[in-house]
């Protein structure tokens, strides 16, 4: 197969920039008729950062300044991973470079950067922007929404969606650039994991009507890394209770939880959808396991069904396997490649219009847990 190649540059050579590098290596694991990204460039002040990348072939930039990968003619498609204060004028500017290009959440460290980025996405429809969510791609969660787009819920009673971590419960741990409300934005623990707690329920055709919610700081201060002491006045924990409707204008409630002082959870995202009929859950601390209920008479019984790897582009894995957190960040790819090039995908990458309402949402947020009130969103959008 002589595949189609787009020639990527990186601008941001951490945690996710390698994700997306090592994804984009072994792209020999897709077995579907779908463009081959070829990590043409990176761009990091680190020259630590870069030396990573640099051990490529294909590495043909590795610069200090994004601007440098802008200016090249033979760079189609960008992916940004870099510190949430930096989003609102780094992506609007690779946006205005025609660039096609996937940033990741929360897509502007506030309501204002997003809006920012918004108008920029708007300007240019021939760019191809998405926001990088790769939670949804566990194929136990695929089979999850198809149940749900299937009907087999009925009415729903209610949806939780959440995504839990546990490593600050050390408070050894020193602060880093996400725990500084300046660089991670006011929205803290949201900011950082509410995006990937939206994308179900909003593909879904979830979204919420109103807000109330209660976030909590539990740890104020954490060592700095240098031998001292530094504030750490990032929200820690939120619970979000909201209303929305099905299509047949049924209201039901969701709850958003994102939270970094969650006992026991490694990196639990999850997703619950209880309905009348029938009741579907998946979570990543069982990442192979879909599970929904049958009646048992008048009661109802929870049956998991190990799915394996059988995720929806097609791999060279067998389906006996297990499927992991690398898996979805190479199909959220395939994902967006196969949208870049004009096909349907079943469920699709988070798209701009969605980072905005999660904008709407988490900002609303704020302002609940400071009013203590519920915030109906349109109203509050009115006086934005
Ligand atoms: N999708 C996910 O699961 C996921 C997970 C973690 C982080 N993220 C998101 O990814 C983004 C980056 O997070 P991370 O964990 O990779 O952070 P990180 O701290 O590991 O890496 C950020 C990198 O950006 C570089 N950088 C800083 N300024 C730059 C500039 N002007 N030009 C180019 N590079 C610059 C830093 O030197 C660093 O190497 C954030 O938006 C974060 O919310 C997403």
């Amino acid at each position: 197969m002589c595949r189609k190649e787009y020639r990527v540059g990186i601008i941001g050579g951490g945690l996710m920039g390698k994700e997306f590098a090592s994804a984009a290596a072994r792209w020999c694991h897709i077995l579907e008729d779908v463009p081959v990204p070829v990590v043409a460039g990176i761009s990091d002040p680190s020259t630590e950062a870069r030396a990573w990348f640099e051990q490529f072939p294909s590495v043909e930039y590795s610069v200090e300044d994004y601007h440098e990968l802008l200016d090249k003619e033979d760079i189609d498609v960008i992916y940004c991973a870099i510190p949430h204060n930096m989003h609102a004028q780094v992506y609007t500017d690779i946006i205005r470079a025609k660039k096609h290009f996937m940033g990741e959440k929360p897509f502007g460290m506030d309501y204002a950067a997003n809006r920012e980025i918004m108008k920029a996405v708007g300007e240019n429809p021939d760019v191809f922007v998405r926001c990088s969510s790769q939670h949804p791609f566990y194929p136990a969660c695929q089979e999850l929404i198809r149940w749900i787009r299937g009907g087999k819920l009925g009415k729903i009673i209610e949806v939780k969606s959440g995504f839990c971590h546990s490593s600050d419960l050390d408070l050894t741990k020193p602060v880093n650039w996400k725990r500084i409300v300046q660089v991670n934005g006011e929205y803290g623990c949201m900011g950082d994991l509410g995006i990937h707690t939206m994308h179900v329920p909003f593909h879904l055709g979830y979204k919420p009507k109103n807000v109330y919610a209660q976030l909590s700081n539990v740890v104020k201060e954490r060592p700095d890394g240098k031998g001292g002491i530094a504030p750490c006045l990032t929200w820690d924990n939120a619970t979000l209770i909201c209303d929305s409707r099905d299509q047949n204008g049924n209201t039901f409630p969701i709850y958003f939880e994102t939270k970094r002082m969650a006992p026991a959870s490694t990196n639990r995202w999850y997703v619950e959808v209880y309905g009348v009929d029938c009741s579907v859950k998946f979570s990543t601390d069982d990442a192979n396991g879909f599970w929904y209920t049958q009646n048992y008479g008048k009661e109802q019984a929870w049956c998991r069904v190990n799915i394996g790897y059988k995720p929806e582009f097609q791999t060279i894995t067998g389906s006996i396997f297990e499927f992991g957190f690398t898996d979805t960040v190479q199909q959220m790819w395939v994902s967006f490649f196969k949208e870049l090039e004009g096909e349907k995908v079943e469920f699709g990458c988070f798209r701009p219009e969605e980072t905005r309402l999660a904008h709407l949402l988490q900002t609303a947020a704020l302002a609940s847990d400071r009013e203590k009130r519920v915030i109906c969103l349109a109203d509050f959008e009115a006086e934005l």
